[in-house]
């Protein structure tokens, strides 16, 4: 069986064969039909949202969305989420390979010797307003370190891609916490070295005037889990605008803002933000059926629900709604659980959601529980940025290093007018401004 497929262009009665690798084929092959002479440009493939294109090769993540598979160099995420911790996922993702005993060590490490922040990082985020929404705070911090470390901008030396990994990683709780002090106008903790990297981050938060806040085991385990669910997602919109930023070579501080940019929208990062809004304003289980039925009316989404590629269960739900019952043991339960649970009761049966293949996402029951462990719900979107920096910064390396990519431009079909010739506005037929440069008064009822 040949791995080609033969394209026949109708226009000339042209035909290709085009090469299938590993399951595409190049839309490069396409410009080789041109509709006629004046056709310099041949035939394009069009593909707004990157429905079916793909725009790398990453031996990063794996994902099968209809048999809801979700693979981390191979590993299974449920075994990860079971057996691992957030820091050894992250050298795997980074490095291809789960850590030895002496790399982890190491890699913990550089990391925990890289939580602080200069002195004038607290200066500049003193310079946001109180009620400034923490993710607009952290994509500035973060773009800002750019301008502490230049020497980030060395992108092709691999010592600095290194230290800007571990700084990056380091760093993002540290920003993540202090912008949520801002907001309470509570002093900024400085990191503890003993402590893990998800306790730290707790410490951060929540620290008084005790001498060590030591958070229960639960809740640090908890959070942990789910700084690994969110760790990478292959080519999901974040990502997608880290590589493209990264495909320009600037350095990973200002890729990595661009990423949080784009993590940021509802539609993605603030999903989960968007549940937890939207479970408050339903309010009790009796007002679901209605809000069902506005739902199926097109008045608006059930955030949490859907996915571009998951058209099954999404594995990370599954493992968050495992987890929840254990942290609500510790935390009591969140009384907004009976909400979410009879809108999934009644979504899983519903033939809106069914035929559409619409099932709880990562955000659905992930907002629950980071509200019953007592973080703020416009710190959600931060929650996800923390552990997904991991991702971005081994999926910008693996575009960085890999020959094929050149700068992200995609084309375009043009559509406008063709060429125009340049008139002043009011010298456009029909509009008769008078001397005074005032639009005639008809002109201003129509
Ligand atoms: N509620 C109601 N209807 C929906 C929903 C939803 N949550 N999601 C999709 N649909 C409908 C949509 O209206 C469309 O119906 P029709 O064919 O009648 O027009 C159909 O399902 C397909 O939707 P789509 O918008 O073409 O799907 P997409 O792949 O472009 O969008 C999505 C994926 C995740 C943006 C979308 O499902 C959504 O907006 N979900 C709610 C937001 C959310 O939970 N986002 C978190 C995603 S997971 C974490 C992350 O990646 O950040």
């Amino acid at each position: 069986m040949a791995e080609t497929v033969t394209i026949t262009d109708n226009r000339t009665g042209r035909t290709i064969e085009v090469p299938i690798e590993n399951g595409a084929i190049r839309a490069t092959a396409l410009a080789e039909l041109r509709g006629d002479a004046e056709d310099h440009d041949g035939l394009m493939s069009y593909d707004p949202a990157f429905i079916n294109t793909a725009s790398c090769v990453s031996r990063i993540t794996f994902i099968d969305g209809d048999r809801g598979i979700l693979r981390y160099r191979g590993y299974p995420i449920e075994q990860l989420a079971e057996q691992s911790t957030f820091l050894e996922v992250a050298y795997l993702l980074v490095h291809g390979e789960l850590p030895a005993p002496a790399q982890l060590a190491g890699w913990t490490h550089e990391i925990t010797i890289h939580t602080m922040v200069h002195e004038n990082v607290k200066r500049f985020m003193d310079g946001f307003h109180h009620d400034a929404h923490p993710m607009g705070i952290l994509l500035s911090t973060v773009g800002a370190l750019a301008t502490f470390y230049p020497d980030a901008t060395r992108i092709h030396d691999e010592e600095q891609r290194r230290i800007s990994i571990y700084r990056l990683i380091a760093k993002m709780p540290t920003l993540a916490a202090y912008a949520y002090r801002h907001s309470k106008g509570l002093p900024y903790v400085q990191p503890d070295n003993e402590l893990s990297y998800p306790a730290n981050f707790l410490s951060m938060m929540f620290r008084m005037v005790e001498p060590r806040y030591l958070a229960v085991p639960e809740i640090v385990r908890a959070l942990d889990v789910l700084f690994i669910l969110h760790a990478d997602h292959e080519q999901n919109c974040s990502t997608n605008a880290m590589r493209a930023v990264g495909s320009s070579q600037p350095d990973p501080y200002s890729a990595t803002a661009a990423a949080i940019a784009a993590l940021y929208g509802p539609l993605h990062g603030g999903a989960n933000e968007a549940v937890l809004r939207m479970l408050d304003r339903i309010g009790s289980v009796d007002a679901v059926p209605d809000f069902i039925t506005g739902v199926k009316a097109g008045k608006e989404r059930l955030m949490g629900f859907g996915h571009r590629v998951y058209k099954n269960y999404d594995p990370r739900a599954k493992v968050i709604k495992a987890m929840a019952d254990k942290v609500f043991e510790v935390t009591g339960v969140n009384p907004l659980l009976r909400i979410a649970l009879e809108l999934e009761r009644i979504a899983l049966e519903d033939e809106y959601f069914v035929s559409r293949k619409l099932y709880p996402n990562v955000d659905f029951y992930s907002g629950l529980i980071y509200q019953a462990l007592g973080l703020p719900t416009d710190m959600f979107p931060v929650l996800f940025a923390i552990p997904r920096t991991a991702g971005w910064l081994a999926q910008w390396e693996e575009g960085l290093l890999d020959k094929e990519q050149r700068i992200a431009r995609p084309r375009q079909l043009y559509l406008g007018s063709g060429e125009r010739q340049y008139m002043r506005p009011h010298e456009h037929a029909g509009d008769a401004r008078p001397a005074d440069g005032k639009p005639a008064r008809a002109q201003v009822l129509a």
